[in-house]
């Protein structure tokens, strides 16, 4: 199953009755494992966790550290970016060449580099 698949069938299982914006993510570890995840809402806004967040639990509960390949789908326009929060998440876990596919449920697909998503990060260099 394509990693973009795996993301559209968490999607179908995500918690969005407020925004009503249902959005699913997966990651692809070096060995190929892939863990997915879809965005949970609450009914207290700011609790709520996005999808890549939830992909990222998964790998980690499984005892994986690091991803090579991820992609995020949403019903969009065009193709949903990682949000500010999610980028800084996605940097924690990122191989150094990871991508990152984002796609809509209409089929548009674009990529880009999980370096690329966030310029300047702060990394553990910043607290030596
Ligand atoms: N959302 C994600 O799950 N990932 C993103 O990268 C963008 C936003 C979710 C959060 C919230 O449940 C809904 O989309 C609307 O912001």
């Amino acid at each position: 199953m394509s990693l973009v698949k795996a993301a559209a069938r968490a999607r179908d299982n995500a918690y969005a009755p407020y925004s009503k914006f249902k959005v699913g993510a997966a990651l692809k570890t070096a060995s190929g494992k892939v863990y997915a995840g879809c965005n949970v809402e609450n009914v207290a806004y700011p609790e709520g966790t996005c999808a890549e967040a939830g992909a990222i639990a998964a790998m980690i509960a499984d005892g994986e550290t690091r991803f090579v390949e991820a992609a995020v789908i949403a019903q969009s326009p065009q193709p949903v970016p990682p949000c500010g929060g999610c980028r800084q998440k996605l940097a924690e876990f990122a191989e150094a060449n990871a991508r990152i596919t984002m796609a809509t449920t209409e089929g548009i697909e674009t990529e880009v580099a999980v370096a690329d998503l966030l310029p300047g990060a702060f990394t553990l260099d910043h607290m030596r």
